[in-house]
Order: C-alpha cells, then sequence, then structure tokens
C-alpha cells in the first residue's frame, strides 16, 4: 500500500522507507508525487500541526498520509521554543544563531534547571476510518556551548549525559535514541495490528 511522507526532508523519507517496507507498504515522498503544497502550521500543539499536514496531503491525493512535526521543549523557558523551534531567531536564520540565541537565554542558568526534551509528533491517516497520533521525546538539558559535528537543528547544544551532545552520536546512534524514532516506534505497533 502507498503511503505519502509528508516532509520536504530526504532523510526522514529514508528512515521511514526502512521502517514500513518489511511491513508491506511503499512510502513515498511529497516529490515523488509532484505535490509541492504550501501549508499553514498554525496549529498550537506538534499533534495538531502534524494532523494539519496530514489532513491537508490526504485531501489533495486521498492516498494514506504520514505527517510530523518536531521541535524542542526547555523547561527553564516555560516550554519554548516549542512549536516555533524553527523559526526561533526569525525567518532565515541559521541553526548557529538559533543555537547562540538560545544560549544566551540561558545564560547563568544552574544545571538542575536546564532541562529540555525533543518533541516529535507523528499522525497517520489510512483512510476515513483509521487514523493515529503518536508522540515520541527524548529528556535531556541544554549545555553551555555548542559540541559534535553530526546531525542538525538544536543538537550540538543538547545534551544527553553529562558530556555527550546529541550532536555528537552519529546517525544510526541518533536513530536508536531520538524522538522521532520513539514516535515512529508506536506508530509502528500501531500500523502492525492493522
Ligand atoms: P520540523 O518538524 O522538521 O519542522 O522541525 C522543527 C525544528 O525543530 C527544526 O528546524 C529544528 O530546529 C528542531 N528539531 C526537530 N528535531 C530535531 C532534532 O532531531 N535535532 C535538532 N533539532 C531538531
Amino acid at each position: 500500500m502507498k503511503i505519502i511522507i509528508a516532509t520536504k526532508n530526504e532523510g526522514k523519507v529514508r528512515e521511514f522507507r526502512n521502517l514500513l517496507t518489511p511491513l508491506g507498504y511503499e512510502p513515498v515522498s511529497l516529490k515523488d508525487e509532484g505535490i509541492d503544497a504550501e501549508i499553514d502550521e498554525d496549529g498550537e500543539t506538534f499533534e495538531e500541526n502534524a494532523h494539519i499536514k496530514a489532513r491537508e496531503i490526504h485531501r489533495l491525493t486521498g492516498l494514506p498520509v504520514i505527517a510530523d512535526d518536531s521541535g524542542l521543549e526547555v523547561e527553564f523557558l516555560g516550554g519554548a521554543p516549542g512549536i516555533y523551534s524553527a523559526r526561533y531567531a526569525g525567518e532565515g536564520a541559521t541553526d548557529e544563531e538559533r543555537n547562540q540565541k538560545l544560549l544566551d537565554e540561558m545564560q547563568g542558568v544552574d544545571l538542575p534547571l536546564r532541562n529540555a526534551r525533543f518533541v516529535c509528533a507523528l499522525y497517520c491517516i489510512l483512510d476515513g476510518k483509521r487514523e493515529y497520533c503518536v508522540t515520541g521525546t527524548l529528556d535531556g538539558f541544554i549545555g553551555e556551548e555548542p559540541k559534535g559535528g553530526h546531525g542538525f537543528g538544536y543538537d550540538p547544544i543538547f545534551m544527553i549525559d553529562g558530556d555527550t551532545s546529541l550532536a555528537e552520536l552519529d546517525e544510526e546512534e541518533k536513530n536508536k535514541i531520538s524522538h522521532r524514532a520513539n514516535a515512529m516506534k508506536k506508530l509502528l505497533d500501531a500500523l502492525k495490528n492493522e
């Protein structure tokens, strides 16, 4: 069964392809289907934003679809940047600028107050009757400075233990523990029972 992975990120499509093909699905990207939709992500939660994307792509294609939304929540900042993670330092800013802004906000904040978590919501619509929403997280804390050259986004300032940042793990290691991997495991469990 063909299933659209509603993301422009080819890395995410590859991850889904590896996991879903053994279950008999044929994951395809938006690009494969020639879809170039600009969707307003104006929900208030990761789950709502994933739902908005999934609903729109399902409406356009009539095909099964999986959409995701993810970001970083910092406890000391009341959950910011949260759903605004991609735009935290304004439109067009770089990962480095976003990381620096967050480090500036956290300057002088003691270790016990630096807790953070990555969140990934996945919304899957198989047809008009069967829909699934799952959420995966990864707990850690915000470091004092960027470390490591793998990954993307906030990985260099996200510490998974006392001295390792997420950007110090290679792709395979990150994929074993990430918020996205945890959400995918939950979705796969649901789809296995289909
Ligand atoms: P999106 O869900 O792909 O739109 O991601 C939203 C934003 O959250 C990204 O632009 C990153 O800034 C951040 N983000 C999401 N997942 C990760 C991750 O695994 N590592 C680092 N940053 C992430």
